[in-house]
């Protein structure tokens, strides 16, 4: 499909859904660019999978829309254009994973060739096995080898990499890396901050239907994060640390202080120099993990309270 640069590839206006007495989505705006990888970050329940179903043309959207390169999803998908990799789902029984995804390839005008995507995916060994004699981190490759098949603008993943293990995860990321670099667009829900941050241009935090945060992952972290000097130093006390230029916080657990700064090189100077005896130095940023519980609320809280694991 020719694909109009300037249009974005993703546009969401005032999306809601609910279900029943839940509202799973409520009044989401997201505008995605070319070639972005966009990250969405947020609890159990949170409205990931429901946005997504909603952007692949799977769910209806009780008000809002969805426009993919300025068309409905139906005509996106149907062109060959968005690659979708679902959470869940069980895969045809009965095929072998390479009738399977020559199966799928088969439904679109311009598909990669066959062995090119068994080979990427890195399920060349497993392609004449029966899909259902897979294990689980095999069928995810299966379904993300049936997502890059079509040889997509936009692939749309939910929790991709769910069931590798560490180094099926590091080959998916070297994968999508490439489809990025290529231009390609790509959106993947995921509970692993780690891979938000390491792999995504952008983060888009969601909590209880809507979007709390949006923006690069090292502005986020900005956002909420102060930097910690953690060192090793006996003496002064909690309120003479504080006193140091840049401090807002400290903690002391035995020989163990924790400065957290609202300007870390600042106090890391005045440290050093008040007490030149301090040792074990080490500057950390706030990472997501900080972020995600300081925008989202508890996520502790938000599982039990949602029925998402019912
Ligand atoms: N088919 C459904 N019927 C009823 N409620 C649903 C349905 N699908 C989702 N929900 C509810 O909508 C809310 C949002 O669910 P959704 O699956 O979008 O969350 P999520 O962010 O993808 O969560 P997870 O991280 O657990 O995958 C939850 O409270 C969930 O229980
Ligand atoms: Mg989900």
């Amino acid at each position: 499909m020719a694909v109009t640069q300037g249009t974005p590839a993703i546009v969401l206006s005032g999306l809601s859904k609910s279900y029943g007495a839940v509202h799973a989505v409520r009044g989401v705006d997201l505008s995605i660019s070319h070639g972005e990888t966009v990250a969405i970050l947020g609890p159990n329940g949170a409205g990931k999978t429901t946005t997504i179903d909603m952007m692949l043309g799977l769910a209806r959207p009780d008000a809002g829309r969805v426009t993919l390169f300025g068309r409905t999803p139906a005509d996106a998908v149907s062109a060959g254009a968005i690659g979708g990799m679902l959470q869940t789902g069980t895969l045809l029984r009965d095929l072998s994973v390479r009738e399977l995804i020559g199966m799928v390839a088969s439904l679109y005008p311009n598909p990669l060739s066959i062995d090119d995507v068994l080979s990427i995916t890195a399920i060349d060994e497993v392609a004449d096995r029966r899909t259902h004699k897979l294990s689980g981190g095999q069928a995810q490759r299966v379904r993300f080898a049936m997502a890059l098949v079509s040889n997509p603008n936009l692939l749309v993943l939910d929790e991709p990499t769910a069931a590798l293990d560490v180094s099926s995860r590091r080959d998916f990321w070297t994968v999508m890396r490439r489809s990025a670099a290529s231009g390609k667009t790509v959106v993947f829900a995921t509970h692993y901050l780690e891979e938000a941050d390491a792999y995504a241009d952008r983060i888009v935090f969601m909590t209880r239907g809507r979007v709390v945060a949006d923006g690069p992952a090292t502005e986020i972290k900005a956002k909420v994060g102060h930097r910690s000097i953690r060192a090793t130093l006996e003496g002064p006390g909690a309120e003479e640390l504080g006193a140091l230029r840049g401090v807002v916080g400290v903690d002391r657990r035995g020989a163990s202080i924790v400065l957290r700064c609202q300007d870390s090189d600042q106090a890391l100077r005045d440290l050093l120099a008040r007490y030149p005896n301090v040792r074990d130095i080490e500057v950390t940023g706030a990472g997501l993990e900080d972020a995600f519980i300081e925008l989202t609320g508890d996520p502790a809280e938000e599982d039990t309270s949602s029925e998402a694991r019912a």
